[in-house]
């Protein structure tokens, strides 16, 4: 069978880098709140000549150089954002122009924070189906720029930044120690809608708008399904939880990430945390994390790796991955 197998991880931050007492001169805060209710110390925001496009380029070189593969061979982009450069073209296509491809699918995915699950679930079915061989998958966001800098409820919890993975298909066994994508699983309820959205759009106001969030209530939300989709993706994978070598959720909130873990009996070690490097990146905190902790060495070849993310619509999402 054909398996999609992580040849290659990759990420990219804004230079410019902002801590919560930078942040506590012009806003209503302070770095005891943020760190106490968040774990965020530090986000990292766009200048002018930096976009949802030129950071996912960035992120996609880096994991492609870490892959030894060239631009010319990806034959798939799928950029997870829900801040693209334009309304139109695509940001993929964007990334694919700045990268110097010629040719190959390209399109960007909108899931909000869970966007690469999504995407990965989109790549992973291509692969497996036999239509691309070679897939870069690309989280990429500057949330920068759609913030009300005025509630500090929620601008003192986004950041920009990029991740990105190269996936190719590799002949595999159906095993479960087998090295590729195990198993994803996703879900959206668009019944709270509500609860986490921008209040604008090309269809509607006809401008980019603001993000609008009831924080108390997502938080709620969020442990739950967190914890409901891994144990749900692990037993698509026909594994025990207690197999998990490292679990890289979702970096919106450390409390978040504590909660989840407690919910299902996972040492906190084994949880990679960075939300309080980069706080919440959106769709490109989870590769963000994952190339983290790769470069570092704490996720090696063979770990077994749980993917996680919760975000606006409601979407969430789980992916199991033999590193
Ligand atoms: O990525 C998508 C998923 N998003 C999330 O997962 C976010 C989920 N939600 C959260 O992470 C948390 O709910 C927050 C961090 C947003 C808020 O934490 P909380 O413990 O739920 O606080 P709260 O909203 O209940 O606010 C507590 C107090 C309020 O004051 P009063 O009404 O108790 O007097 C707020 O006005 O904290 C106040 N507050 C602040 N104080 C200082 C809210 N924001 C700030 C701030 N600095 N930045």
């Amino acid at each position: 069978m054909i398996r999609a197998v992580i040849t290659g991880t990759g990420s990219a931050l804004p230079a410019r880098r902002v801590s919560n007492a930078q942040l506590a001169e012009t806003v209503d805060t302070s770095d005891e709140w943020i760190v106490e209710r968040t774990g965020i110390r530090f986000r990292h925001i766009a200048d002018e000549h930096e976009t949802t496009a030129t950071l996912g380029a960035d992120a996609a070189r880096a994991a492609l150089a870490a892959a030894g593969a060239a631009a010319r061979d990806i034959d798939l982009i799928v950029l997870a954002t829900a801040t693209p450069d334009q309304t139109f073209p695509s940001s993929a296509t964007k990334i694919q122009a700045l990268l110097g491809i010629d040719d190959c699918v390209a399109f960007d995915v909108a899931a909000v924070c869970s966007g690469f699950l999504y995407a990965l679930q989109v790549a992973d079915s291509m692969i497996r189906a036999g239509a691309v061989r070679r897939a870069l998958v690309i989280g990429s966001e500057t949330f920068s720029r759609i913030l009300d800098w005025e509630d500090r409820a929620t601008c003192v919890l986004f950041g920009d930044g990029a991740g990105a993975i190269v996936l190719e298909a590799r002949e595999s066994d159906a095993a479960a120690d087998a090295q590729g994508v195990l198993a994803v699983r996703l879900h959206a309820d668009g019944r709270h809608n509500q609860l986490l959205y921008v209040d604008g759009g090309p269809s509607t106001t006809g401008t980019v708008g603001k993000l609008r969030m009831k924080g108390r209530e997502v938080f709620r939300h969020a442990v739950v399904n967190l914890a409901a989709v891994l144990t749900e993706t692990m037993a698509a994978a026909g594994l025990a939880p207690d197999a998990i070598d490292w679990l890289v959720p979702h970096q919106a909130n450390a409390r978040i990430l504590d909660a989840t873990a407690k919910k299902l009996g996972l040492s906190p070690e084994k949880v990679v945390v960075t939300v309080d490097r980069h706080a919440n990146t959106s769709a490109a905190s989870v590769p963000l994390a994952l190339d983290t902790a790769v470069r570092d060495g704490r996720i090696k070849h063979g770990d077994l790796i749980v993917l996680e993310a919760m975000g606006g619509g409601f979407t969430w999402g789980a992916a199991v991955v033999r590193f």
